[in-house]
């Protein structure tokens, strides 16, 4: 059991099984069990902290995408937690194995807090197990003033071919698909056979289950403060688009289940904090 640390990244290990960490963004980019990779991550996603992470698991805070007003409406796309670098606050627990980070103004440029100019802490914590891996957001009001945001945990899951992939545990949800511009009730089973960006709202099991040919392969479990779930794959098109996507027909390797608290704004006023947690088990 170890936690290496260095200038950009810190890596736990637990027997065969560890996670990376890189500080920009605090985003995992490896999660391997069993020294076999779980994450996707493009072969041309950008390391240097000039660009948000493609793969992994990026933090999106404090807006889903594109605000078109209010407080968030300055921002970028999925807001500034995964495009700033984050403190490492070091080995918080031994078992399981939890390192923490941290984030509040003071890490971030001029632009951001010109754009979103409020007194926050963040508080992002990852633990590693055998066959698991648990990520925990703690969000503080540190203002004089209330907030709203949201977050999303932005995984990017590896496959082996998505023709053979379903997702189960999101039937019933109340979806938001944006690429068929339509609302309907979630599927008993997914499947993914063209570009699919939906959130999946109100989700009403605790887990989520990623199988292959009928495999269970990873659970998602939301564990606190996470009633929302985006299926995202970009597909060929999309995938053609993006310069940090590569290669060009990974998006047959990834799927990803990001769970969130995104439908909705969080409110959080000034003293109080607000924590959502999910974990991981990946079973092939
Ligand atoms: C998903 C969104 O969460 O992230 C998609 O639902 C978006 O609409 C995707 O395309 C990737 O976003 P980005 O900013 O990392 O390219």
């Amino acid at each position: 059991m170890s936690v290496t640390d260095n200038e950009q990244e810190v890596i736990l290990t637990v027997g065969n099984s560890s996670v990376s960490i890189l500080k920009y963004g605090a985003t995992v980019t490896s999660w391997k069990k069993d020294a076999k990779e779980q994450l996707f991550l493009s072969e041309k996603a950008v390391l240097d902290g000039s660009k948000a992470v493609r793969g992994g698991i990026p933090l999106v805070f404090p807006v889903f995408g594109k605000a078109n007003e209010g407080p968030c409406s300055q921002l970028p796309q999925h807001g500034f937690a995964r495009n700033h670098a984050w403190e490492f606050l070091g080995k918080t627990t031994e078992s399981p194995l939890t390192v923490q980070f941290g984030l509040g103004p003071e890490n971030l440029s001029q632009q951001a807090k010109d754009a979103w100019n409020y007194d926050f802490t963040l508080l992002y914590s990852v633990s590693l197990t055998d066959d698991g891996l648990t990520t925990r957001l703690e969000v503080e009001n540190t203002d004089d003033k209330p907030f709203e945001f949201n977050v999303l945990f932005h995984t990017y899951f590896k496959i082996d071919d998505i023709s053979k992939v379903s997702v189960e545990g999101l039937e019933n949800a109340d979806v938001n698909d944006k690429v068929s511009v339509s609302n309907y009730k979630g599927e008993q089973s997914i499947t993914i056979n063209q570009e699919v960006d939906r959130v999946y709202a109100n989700i009403k099991n605790n887990d989520v289950t990623i199988k292959s040919e009928n495999k269970p392969q990873f659970t998602v479990t939301l564990q606190e403060n996470l009633p929302d779930v985006v299926v995202w794959n970009p597909w060929i098109q999309k995938a053609e688009g993006m310069g940090d996507f590569h290669p060009k027909d990974g998006y047959k390797n990834m799927i990803c289940i990001e769970a969130g608290s995104v439908a909705k704004w969080n409110n959080i006023k000034p003293g109080e904090k607000w924590q959502a947690s999910q974990s991981f088990k990946a079973m092939l």
